[in-house]
């Protein structure tokens, strides 16, 4: 493993002095031991020292004299204290170890002054240790660099102990020898199977109520993402969205959510009971792309429903559009109203200052990330982060019992604690260059003159232009109208002719993510592919648009109610293949899910009308390939399950 370079950045304006602790430290470097290849460089004012913190991904740590500072090299009035320092640090790299070099006499007001700030240590200026300094700063360091679980695991796993316990492959002897699946084996490679361990194994803690280290790993999350709390979920956000969910909300409390939320968020609502008010998500007909419930739509259902106990958004979603949170949040708050943010898509912001204020920091007091989506981790493996000042700790434990398996896989779980680690050490450098290559891709693109990498402008309607909404641009969607083939044929051949998966697509798009691990080779070899399709110049199909989502037609029953109804099943389509109109008027029993993106056109509990049913059976014709969850096929016709009469008849109806 190459070893890592890390560097300590001294800030001084008095040059002897500065010189002094640089060449003190970087002595101590060189005589002590030194894992994670820390050298001391020095800047003497408070621009030079802000431009290295943001241009230069190997700082792990700051030593800050406390002084006054010139921030702007030609400007005036550009003194800036320590303190401002240290927080305008703090505000572009939270993650960024920081020290105090301060005189004895001005301890207590630099010390009261960051007190809340994150400040790791403070160094007396008269005690002239550099040994003790570079010590305190390099163990600063290694608790970041620690992997509780992971190291664990892996020492278990060496220790090769002869396993009486599940799995049933017994650390892959099962599969070792055997002439017909041998072959599995060797393909997984042997630390899949012998890291993949039962629960009791007592030196690997419990995910379900964790005391050694995964608390351990939990806590040094916590830590690097800002919040009070993290936990570790092995099922996806879905399972975090849903947790939170029923910790939350009762049967009857009301809940504001974007219709445009993740399937999970709507299957939490029909197993909390809750009473969901949806706020209708903007929608981009002409990309097929649905966006964020505009700032208007949202402050008026908080000032409307001051009763509601939740508030639900995605940000980013899955084309990378943002909230502006912070009024958001603060509104909803100010109704007494908690606020949970699907940050599905967005785990890495709060390692960038580019992405952020991420959800916490923006006042979240909940926040669901799929590290597995865009981090190193694992797939299903995400974390659930909380700073709710009101969090009922164990009401949030049985739920997390009642959704979490008591057979967690274990490298899941280090392959969190891991992405952690990274995030934390490498993840500024890291999104650096994704950011470099994701610009580069962009202008790449647009000059094929055929495909056209979509602005921020192109994506939200203009409705929304003065909603502060902005975009990931991590997440580009290409708008592949002017290519000649449909987005169905361009993903074939995109995959058949150059070996490229892309992550979804629309009638006239497709996205594609770049994240941490996205090269400069896989940049160049997509440009080419690109290119050579523009050039082989197909004409144009004929533009089409997305048939428009009906507006909501209402809910008659309480989501759950009507799930747990035995229902009926109707046919989508008739005889004739014409929509069946006796379905008009019915009450859904199931949610209906177009995949991707997952975003339900039917709840249980909604009424289904003319135009909805209109639309259904335009999905159910469209020639593009895809999944519709929630339909179940009788025959060979698919129908949707809604509600008797009787039972409609038997059931509380919501109050319109
Ligand atoms: C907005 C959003 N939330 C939640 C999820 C579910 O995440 P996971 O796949 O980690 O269960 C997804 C998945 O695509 C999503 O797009």
């Amino acid at each position: 493993m190459p070893k890592p370079t890390s560097r300590i950045l001294v800030v001084n304006d008095a040059p002897k002095a500065l010189a002094s602790v640089v060449r003190g430290l970087n002595a101590a470097a060189r005589s002590l031991d030194n894992p994670y290849g820390l050298a001391a460089i020095g800047v003497a004012s408070a621009s030079e020292a802000i431009a290295a913190i943001e241009t230069d991904g190997d700082i792990q740590a700051a030593l800050v004299d406390d002084r006054l500072y010139d921030l702007d090299d030609a400007g005036a009035d550009t003194s800036l204290s320590a303190v401002e320092l240290v927080r305008r640090i703090n505000a572009l790299r939270p993650e960024v170890d920081v020290f105090i070099l301060i005189d004895r006499a001005q301890e207590d007001e630099v010390v009261d002054s960051l007190f809340t700030e994150t400040v790791d240590g403070y160094f007396y200026r008269e005690e002239h240790d550099p040994r003790g300094m570079f010590r305190i700063i390099q163990a600063a360091l290694a608790e970041r660099a620690r992997t509780p679980f992971f190291d664990a695991l892996r020492s278990y796993v060496l220790m090769a102990k002869d396993a009486w316990h599940t799995p049933g492959h017994s650390s892959g002897d099962s599969l070792r020898d055997s002439p017909w699946v041998a072959d599995f084996h060797e393909f997984m490679g042997e630390h899949a199977f012998d890291a993949d361990l039962s629960v009791s194994v007592p030196m690997l803690d419990s995910l379900l109520e964790p005391r050694g280290v995964i608390a351990d790993a939990q806590k040094l999350a916590a830590r690097a993402f800002g919040a009070r709390r993290t936990y570790f979920s092995t099922n996806g956000t879905s399972t975090g969205n849903k947790i939170i969910f029923q910790t939350l909300l009762s049967p009857g409390d009301k809940l504001l959510l974007d219709r445009n939320c993740h399937k999970s968020v709507h299957h939490g609502v029909v197993l909390s009971g809750a009473r969901p008010v949806y706020l209708d998500a903007s929608v981009n007909p002409l990309y097929g792309l649905y966006g964020p419930v505009p700032k208007a739509t949202l402050l008026d259902a908080i000032e409307a429903h001051p009763d509601a106990t939740a508030l639900i958004l995605t940000s980013c979603t899955y084309d990378g559009l943002r909230y502006d949170l912070p009024p958001i949040i603060a509104a909803a708050h100010a109704k007494g109203i908690k606020v949970i943010i699907d940050e599905a898509w967005y785990g890495f912001a709060r390692f960038h200052p580019a992405f952020r204020p991420t959800a916490l920091e923006a006042g979240a007091d909940y926040a669901t990330q799929s590290t597995h989506k865009v981090l190193s981790a694992f797939s299903q493996a995400s974390m659930i982060h909380v700073n709710d000042p009101d969090f009922d700790e164990h009401g949030f434990r049985e739920n997390f019992m009642m959704h979490t398996s008591t057979s967690p896989q274990y490298a899941m779980i280090a392959s969190l604690d891991v992405a952690r680690k990274q995030a934390s050490l490498e993840g500024f450098r890291l999104l650096s260059r994704t950011l470099a290559l994701a610009a580069e891709l962009r202008q790449q693109l647009n000059a094929t003159g055929v495909f056209r990498a979509l602005a921020l402008e192109d994506l939200i309607s203009p409705a929304l232009a003065d909603d502060g909404i902005r975009l990931d641009p991590t997440k580009i969607t290409v708008d592949i109208a002017a290519c000649g083939h449909t987005s169905d044929e361009l993903q074939r051949e995109l995959f058949d002719r150059f070996g490229i998966q892309v992550e979804k697509s629309t009638f006239r798009t497709v996205s594609l993510l770049l994240t941490i691990g996205t090269t400069r080779s896989k940049v160049s070899r997509l440009y080419d592919a690109f290119m050579r399709i523009a050039r082989e110049r197909r004409p144009p199909l004929a533009p089409r648009r997305l048939p428009e989502l009906p507006r909501f037609g209402g809910l008659r029953l309480l989501p759950r109610d009507a799930f747990y109804t035995e229902g009926e099943r109707l046919p989508l389509l008739d005889d004739e293949d014409r929509p069946d109109a006796a379905l008009v008027g019915r009450v859904a029993a199931d949610a209906v899910v177009p995949y991707p993106p997952g975003i339900p056109v039917v709840v249980p509990g909604q009424v289904i009308t003319a135009d909805l049913l209109a639309y259904l059976a335009g999905l159910l014709r469209s020639p593009r390939r895809e999944e519709i969850h929630g339909l179940v096929t009788v025959g060979h016709r698919a129908c949707l399950r809604v509600v008797t009469r009787a039972e409609e008849a038997a059931l509380q109806p919501l109050a319109p």
